[in-house]
């Protein structure tokens, strides 16, 4: 594996390169792109003024009422104003406004750290979790409550951090897409969110230290370009405790550090760490004849950090940030049953808009393997597979 370079800081989120980004300079100050740079044509699209030549105009079109009157007078004051001063005094004020009216214009077209591109829309997530997540009623329960409460604070004292756990494909990942698909206009592809895979990020651990200063940097650097930032940790499992640890001081009751607020940002840490505790207390609810439903996070909460914090292969052994209470929220996700793959086969054969919705999704789940063996309750792989499954079958039955 090759040593980390300098250049590994600059690709560390998966971004395509030309995206403004923030670079955190050696001194940790954030010496990157800055909203209202470049105006791109990606952006432009985006904007919608893809059949308008000149931008300004379709900008100006747009502007409300109120905003007209005030700009006629802002104009008419600085002229009187300019007209009254020496020099000096009127180019800062000309200045001043033309910087204003720069970024008022570049963030119409350009992601800025603004409610119009970071609208943290939390109605929204609720509803999508509600519509599109399957078979996890306590992160539906938990989640949306849990970020609105942290959203509506203004004088938060820590960031939020939630740690969700559980068998493989029973929606983690998918749900910190929703996520920050909900809180952020260009959802995943947000320049303020930023995902991180061990596997891919971190593979080395004898690079563990070189990861610490780049990690470190890139999270102060990003949070001083916007507070609002959320930041996606997956396969905690793989991670090495060392460079967890190394996230603690962003995730402390600190009012800021080195002059940069924290206390806004948002960081979701993704882990099978737990699983199979999770999938025993479930399964130990079954054979007890007791509804799913009926698991509250209360029963698993617990049993779930000590887990994870003894385990030596979690990722977590030991961690301060379990010691020191600085995971807000242990989210359990539960293994998924044959009924919930089902669902999720259903889901993937209407947004492929096909027919024979039914049939095939019950093929898919047959298919599926489920644990215990002989009982069939769980499924191994969750709903992960499921939409391979359905491309074979829909392929299968075109062919027919
Ligand atoms: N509970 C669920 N409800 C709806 N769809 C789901 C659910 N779980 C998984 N899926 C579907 O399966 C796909 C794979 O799930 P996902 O990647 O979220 O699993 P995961 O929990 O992150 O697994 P891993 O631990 O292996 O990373 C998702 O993209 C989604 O389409
Ligand atoms: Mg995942």
């Amino acid at each position: 594996m090759a040593p980390a370079s300098p250049e590994h800081l600059r690709t560390f989120p998966l971004a395509p390169p030309h995206r403004p980004r923030a670079q955190p300079t050696a001194n940790g100050r954030n010496g990157g792109a800055t909203c209202g740079a470049v105006v791109t044509y990606r952006h432009a699209i985006r904007a919608g003024w893809k059949y308008s030549v000149f931008p300004f105009p379709y900008a100006l079109g747009k502007m409300a009422p109120g905003r007209w009157v005030m700009m006629f007078f802002a104009l008419s004051l600085s002229v009187r104003l300019t007209a009254a001063l020496e020099p000096f005094t009127t180019s800062a004020v000309l200045i001043g406004a033309a910087s204003t009216a720069y970024y008022y214009f570049s963030c119409r077209f350009q992601e800025c750290c603004t409610k119009a591109w970071v609208p943290l829309d939390v109605k929204g997530l609720e509803t999508s979790l509600k519509e599109q997540l399957f078979g996890q009623h306590i992160a539906l329960d938990v989640i949306p409550k849990a970020i609105e409460g942290f959203l509506s604070n203004k004088d938060a004292k820590k960031p939020l951090t939630l740690s969700l756990h559980g068998w493989t494909g029973t929606g983690k990942s998918f749900v910190s897409r929703i996520i920050a698909e909900s809180l952020y206009k260009n959802g995943m592809d947000s320049k303020y969110v930023h995902k991180f895979v061990t596997s891919y990020h971190f593979p080395n651990v004898q690079h563990t230290s070189k990861y610490i200063q780049q990690l470190q940097d890139w999270i102060r650097g990003n949070v001083s370009l916007c507070k609002r930032s959320l930041f996606i940790f997956d396969e905690m499992d793989k991670m090495n405790p060392e460079l967890i640890d190394s996230i603690k001081p962003f995730l402390e009751y600190y009012n800021h550090l080195d002059g940069v607020v924290y206390r806004k940002a948002m960081f979701i840490f993704l882990s099978n760490a737990g699983g199979e505790k999770i999938n025993d207390i479930v399964l130990d609810f079954w054979q007890r004849g007791m509804k799913r439903e009926d698991i509250q996070q209360k029963n698993l909460e617990n049993s779930l950090s000590l887990e994870v914090y003894n385990n030596k292969n979690s990722g977590f052994w030991h961690t301060h940030l379990i010691d020191k209470y600085l995971i807000d929220y242990f989210i359990p996700f539960l293994p998924l049953e044959y009924k919930h793959v089902v669902l999720c086969a259903k889901a993937e054969l209407y947004t492929r808009h096909l027919e024979d919705v039914d049939q095939v999704a019950i093929k898919v789940a047959e298919e599926m393997v489920y644990f215990p063996k002989d009982q069939r309750v769980f499924s191994v792989k969750g709903c992960k597979t499921v939409a391979a499954k359905v491309n074979y079958w829909t392929a299968a039955d075109s062919k027919l």
